[in-house]
């Protein structure tokens, strides 16, 4: 095996992860560690600059409630994001995010992100809570103003964070490696708060062969958070609760602002109907949500797979239609007509350049004018991601003011284990945040954990053997590649160790074939979710048998047992959860009905890792606004 240098850093508070939440915590521990004295370090595992989710910029900022504007309260948010969710969410954290969401998106047009306003200075709105924005540098401009308040001497770019230690029931840092040099690192922390986004690839995608990586959500997060938190023994929760996108086909533009902005109607081929509309009569069944508006993101999504499955497909945003209603007031001046229509037209392309440069190439590449030709959607393969419209995560602890007693344990956002806390997508239950409310969640964790290390001033301790055992399996893989490659002429025929793409595809395959995926029109059922529960335990056996021919591989292989926890965790809560609450995001094929009287109620679960055992359980929900 190359030579390793073991290189420690000893830290307060360890940030893990440099995206939207990792730099509201990075801007908010900032203050506090200045006023108390406390360090603070960050690693992310690439370059904080084009990190994470926003990494190509976006063309919307999905959540500002315009509070001060008296446009919309807490209380209205917590009502949106319990009707998407179908009854499921954590209400005293949206609520909690929801009253200081606003004061972070000031900042970012502060420090110089266009927010789009009108000639009164009034932003503009593309639906009720989003605002438009023209957001291509939107993570540099963030970033910026995190490195700038952290101190760049205290942040570790390009260090992939493997695994969680721990000192009894309380966080002691973690390990993971250089993704560029031969270093092991070994964080020492009094707190840590895990901000490594949610997971994609955890499902065969739509995009394969020449395609492939190609996916809505960014390929760099590949479930770290999930595992970090779970082999901390963390309690999870919603871990059911998947989020498939109906995006622009095969290149995954966003719809919002077709929808909301442009107003535009989704219509399937063979009906020529808009199929909210024609479908509408099955929204009766999903009441009171399926009849109250705006309808559940899955339940629109199920109204069109079932054009679809009835072969009516494909769906077709009808753009072209769109366009020509807005311009429609401006004909009979046909100067102001045709500027209107550029205008149009220019908004169009540049919410895709904006943040989905890829669709932009499609369109070009397939002629698409989009004044002109309506545009392929589809729903795309799972993604587990908690702060959009999904939710799964870990569960945190509310905030004192709101949470009830069975919602509170002493410190907002810290998970069931001392000292590690969770925000943007690691935190579970408190979807709809986007990235102002998951940069705005990053900076309630680090108070929360600032207030957590001037309470509990004292280095936990940390086992050098375990670290050591940690080492030696965390790089195995590479030795097992040098041991093993000469034994077959082909490096990827061997009978010795498995690479990590292989690896993926099987994982993939198992996840798409037993747990509801693309292929199976995310249908599944009892007997198939056990079947991929047995499935996952050998792929779980093999994965010790991962090899990697250098560190860009080495990393492919930890992202790949990272996907595989969450997956595990997302089979075990879908059996448990007797019913249909999701049509659209997936289908029990053996319980096909929502039933309110059995699971109005989150899922949760707990792994023990010194048995490889998983605990699975109710939790009540309980609303905090009427
Ligand atoms: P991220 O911002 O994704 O950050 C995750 C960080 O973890 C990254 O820095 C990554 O490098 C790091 N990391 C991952 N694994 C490791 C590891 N093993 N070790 C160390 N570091 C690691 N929101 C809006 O408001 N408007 C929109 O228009 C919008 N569009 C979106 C479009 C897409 C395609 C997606 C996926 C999301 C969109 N969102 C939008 C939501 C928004 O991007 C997310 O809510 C937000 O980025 C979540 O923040 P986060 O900190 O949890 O994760
Ligand atoms: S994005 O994350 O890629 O930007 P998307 O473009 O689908 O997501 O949606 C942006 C916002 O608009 C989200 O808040 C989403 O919930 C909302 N949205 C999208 N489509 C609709 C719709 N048809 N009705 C109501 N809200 C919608």
């Amino acid at each position: 095996m190359p030579n390793f240098e073991t290189v420690e850093v000893t830290t307060d508070l360890l940030i893990i992860g440099g995206g939207m939440s990792a730099c509201g915590a990075a801007l908010e521990a900032a203050h506090w560690a200045k006023k108390h004295g406390i360090k603070v370090t960050l690693v992310d595992k690439a370059a904080m600059d084009r990190s994470g989710a926003v990494a190509q910029g976006l063309s919307a900022i999905n959540q500002y409630l315009g509070i001060a504007e008296g446009e919309n309260t807490p209380e209205d948010y917590v009502r949106y994001v319990r009707q998407d969710l179908m009854g499921v969410s954590r209400e005293d954290l949206v609520y909690s995010i929801a009253r200081h969401v606003d004061s972070s998106v000031h900042l970012f047009e502060k420090w110089g992100l266009p927010i789009w306003r009108d000639e009164n200075g009034k932003v503009i709105r593309s639906g009720r809570w989003q605002v438009m924005i023209s957001g291509e540098s939107y993570k540099i401009i963030v970033a910026e103003a995190a490195k700038n308040a952290l101190g760049t001497e205290n942040i570790i770019e390009r260090v992939f964070v493997v695994e969680p230690l721990l000192d009894g029931d309380r966080i002691a840092g973690a390990v993971g490696f250089s993704v560029r040099e031969n270093k092991f690192y070994v964080f020492r922390c009094k707190a840590a708060i895990v901000c490594m986004g949610g997971a994609v690839h955890v499902f065969r995608p739509r995009s394969t062969g020449e395609g492939l990586g190609r996916s809505w959500y960014p390929p760099f997060n590949a479930g770290a958070s999930a595992y970090f938190t779970i082999r901390a023994g963390a309690e999870m929760t919603c871990q059911e609760i998947r989020f498939i996108p109906v995006r622009f086909k095969d290149a995954y533009g966003p719809v919002g602002a077709w929808f909301l902005l442009f107003k535009s109607r989704a219509t399937s081929a063979g009906t020529g109907e808009d199929y909210l509309v024609r479908n509408k009569a099955v929204l009766e069944e999903y009441k009171p949500y399926g009849t109250t508006k705006p309808t559940p993101a899955n339940l629109r999504n199920y109204l069109g797979m079932i054009d679809e499955n009835q072969g009516l497909g494909p769906l077709y945003m009808r753009t072209e239609e769109a366009i020509a209603n807005l311009a429609k007031a401006y004909e009979g001046d046909e100067k102001a007509f045709k500027k209107k229509l550029k205008q149009l037209e220019s908004e169009a392309w540049e919410d895709f350049l904006d943040m989905t440069i890829g669709q932009a190439l499609l369109w070009a590449a397939h002629n698409v004018r989009p004044e002109q030709k309506p545009s392929e959607i589809a729903a795309a393969e799972p993604y587990f991601i908690g702060s959009h419209s999904g939710a799964s995560g870990a569960w945190v602890s509310g905030p004192a003011d709101l949470a009830p007693p069975e919602y509170f344990w002493g410190y907002e956002n810290m998970t069931t284990v001392k000292g590690l806390f969770a925000a943007g997508d690691a935190s579970g239950a408190s979807p709809h945040k986007f990235s102002s409310g998951s940069f705005t969640e990053g900076r309630i964790a680090a108070r929360s954990a600032c207030r957590f290390i001037m309470d509990n001033n004292t280095l936990p301790n940390v086992d050098a053997a375990e670290v050591e055992k940690y080492k030696e399996r965390i790089l195995r893989p590479l030795d097992l590649y040098e041991q093993y490659k000469n034994y077959s002429t082909d490096p990827n025929v061997n009978p010795n160790y498995v690479r990590p793409m292989m690896y993926m595809y099987r994982l993939q395959k198992l996840m798409d074939e037993y747990c509801g995926g693309v292929s199976m029109r995310f249908m599944t059922s009892k007997t198939l979710l056990e079947r991929g529960l047995e499935l996952i335990q050998m792929l779980k056996e093999d994965a010790e048998k991962l090899a990697a021919e250098d560190l860009h591989e080495l990393m492919r292989c930890w992202e790949n047992i990272h996907r595989t926890y969450q997956a595990e965790a997302h089979l075990r809560s879908v059996l448990f959860r007797e019913e249909t609450r999701w049509p659209g995001y997936y289908f029990r094929a053996d319980f096909p009905k929502m039933d309110n009287d059995n699971w109005l109620c989150f899922v949760n679960c707990k792994y023990d890792r010194n048995t490889d055992t998983w605990e699975i359980f109710k939790r009540p929900i309980i609303n905090i606004v009427d």
